[in-house]
């Protein structure tokens, strides 16, 4: 492992605008399981598709019901040191952006800044009415659900609410998707943490900075289809290399 530390290291060293993208890998040892690990808990909720969610009651139940029951996880998770390592390469002056496909909000409570945190797959902080777009927080939310209500709607309108995250066949907020992608073809290197890259287009973004030529570093407790082509592939924990990573800048 101390080879791929320090090979990471001496891509780290050299850049000074990093895209970092990041998948629920990072978050594992944050308490929430990924979603395509053996055993996954997600696959207990079956994935409720956007357009189901806009046009079926039942739906929207079961899409409710799973959120219900995984939120308090997704609450009581706190940052790991992986996402502390992230923001302390954004305290060197190291980072671009943060890409993440994550919703949990951690990479935030860690210290990465707005300016250089994209959340492509939106967040699970606040839900929003799809009719009169007023936001409220989740977790006001959970406490109808927890007391029964199976599908809340608008306090202010009586509109259907839905989380602020981006559901399977819904578009990617298209503001997050445009600086992604300037990230990408801008930066001078793409550390990929904790991702299977095989969900689209997130999974653009490395692929788009690696063809304009960013070295490519890939931590991943897994083999990746980008593996192949990366300048680097560390197959470990993010919470072990990330932290003795950056303490090898020194
Ligand atoms: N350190 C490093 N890698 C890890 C760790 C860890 N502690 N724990 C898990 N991994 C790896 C797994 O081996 C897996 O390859 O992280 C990867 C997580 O992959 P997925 O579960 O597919 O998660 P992700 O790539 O973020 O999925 C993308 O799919 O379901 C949708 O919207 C959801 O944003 C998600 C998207
Ligand atoms: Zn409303």
């Amino acid at each position: 492992m101390d080879d791929a530390i320090r090979a990471l290291a001496a891509l780290l060293r050299p850049a000074t605008r990093i895209l970092v993208f990041t998948g629920a890998g990072m978050s594992t040892e944050s308490g929430i399981p990924d979603f395509r690990s053996p055993g996954g808990v997600w696959d207990r909720y079956p994935i409720v598709y956007f357009d189901e969610f806009l046009r079926d009651e039942e739906a929207r139940k079961r899409y409710w019901l799973r959120s219900r029951e995984t939120y308090p996880v997704l609450a009581r998770a706190e940052p790991n040191p992986a996402h502390y390592a992230i923001a302390e390469l954004e305290r060197r002056g190291k980072v671009l952006a943060v890409v993440t496909q994550n919703i949990d909000g951690l990479h935030a409570r860690a210290g990465t800044s707005p300016d250089k945190l994209i959340e492509l797959h939106g967040n699970n902080l606040h839900v929003v009415c799809l009719d009169c777009n007023a936001r409220t927080p989740r977790e006001a939310i959970q406490a109808e659900l927890v007391a029964g209500v199976e599908v809340p709607r608008c306090a202010r309108c009586g509109g259907l609410l839905k989380n602020t995250t981006v559901s399977f066949g819904e578009p990617l907020p298209a503001e997050a998707l445009q600086r992604a992608t300037l990230a990408a073809l801008t930066c001078d290197l793409c550390l990929v943490i904790g991702s299977s890259l095989v969900v689209y287009p997130a999974a653009d973004i490395p692929v788009l900075a690696a063809q304009q030529g960013a070295p490519l570093a890939i931590v991943n407790a897994t083999p990746t289809p980008l593996d192949a082509t990366a300048d680097l592939v560390v197959h470990a924990r993010a919470g072990a290399v990330l932290p003795a990573a950056v303490a090898a800048l020194d």
